[in-house]
């Protein structure tokens, strides 16, 4: 509850502030215990394009008011989904549960949700994933980098690049975030967003602690470093034959 102290000291720092901003201007203060990069204009050329017109295919429409939430409160913040050939669904949780949901007709939304994870990812937070030719899941896991889930266990494929790197080598990948798997070389694409890695969240009373990539971004982002709203893509990629040690390109 706001005291009536509380309401006289943020008033006293409110006309402190504007004071100091009329006085002095914008000052740059470099951000404490993070690295202090200095911000420049993005050259024209980097710039995103103008977004395109919201016609045609892009018109504003309704759809979305059909769509059912499923598994409200059971789970939470899958940020990716697989759809299997039979129509089963699998899901990372925020936790690094690996959980599926099959068609069923008279459940909520036509899914079951299997609450018994197939697999735990560790520490860290899973966010994209895809299955591979052999059938496995290739998981972009923040801050323990790329790795890959058979039947329960789950082995670690890249946590660096290589040394031989043109582009920083042998740096940790500490933001693994999505990925795509070429159908036709097996080749694994994956983004690295930033350097600041995902630490865990204790701070939501009675909330089970997890992995927060939301604050490790906005760490990122006040910290000014390669964060993903500058589009950091170090471009680490492997060929499927080399599955513990991972080539990075020349
Ligand atoms: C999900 O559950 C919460 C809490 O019970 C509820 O407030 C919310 O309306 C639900 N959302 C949907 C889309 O069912
Ligand atoms: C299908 O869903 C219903 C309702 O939730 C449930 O009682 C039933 O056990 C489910 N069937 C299977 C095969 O899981």
């Amino acid at each position: 509850m706001l005291t009536v102290y509380d309401i006289v000291k943020q008033a006293v720092v409110l006309i402190l502030g504007i004071v100091l901003a009329v006085g002095f201007g914008p000052i740059a203060l470099p951000l404490p215990g993070l690295p202090h990069v200095k911000i420049v204009d993005l050259k024209e050329a980097l710039r995103a394009p103008e977004p395109l017109p919201l016609e045609g295919v892009l018109a504003p429409n309704n759809a979305l008011e059909a769509a059912v939430v499923l598994f409200n409160n059971t789970l939470q913040s899958s940020e990716s989904v697989l759809v299997e050939p039979d129509g089963s669904v699998v899901l990372l949780d925020k936790y690094g549960a690996l959980l599926t949901a099959a068609p069923n007709a008279s459940a909520p939304g036509g899914y079951q949700l299997d609450p018994v994870p197939k697999a735990w990812l560790g520490p860290s937070r899973p966010l994209g994933f895809k299955r591979d030719a052999q059938g496995d899941l290739i998981v972009c896991n923040t801050a323990l980098g790329l790795v890959k889930v058979v039947g329960s266990s789950v082995v670690l494929l890249g946590q660096r690049v290589s040394d031989s790197s043109p582009l920083d080598p042998g740096s940790p990948i500490l933001y693994a975030n999505t990925l795509d798997i070429s159908p036709t070389t097996g080749v694994v694409y994956f983004s690295d967003s930033q350097m600041i890695p995902v630490t865990p969240n204790y701070g939501v009373p009675r909330a089970r602690p997890w992995y927060d990539t939301l604050g490790s971004y906005l760490r990122g982002v006040y910290s000014v470093g390669p964060s993903s709203a500058t589009a950091c893509l170090p471009a680490a990629w492997f060929s499927h034959s080399q599955h513990t040690h991972p080539t990075l390109p020349h």
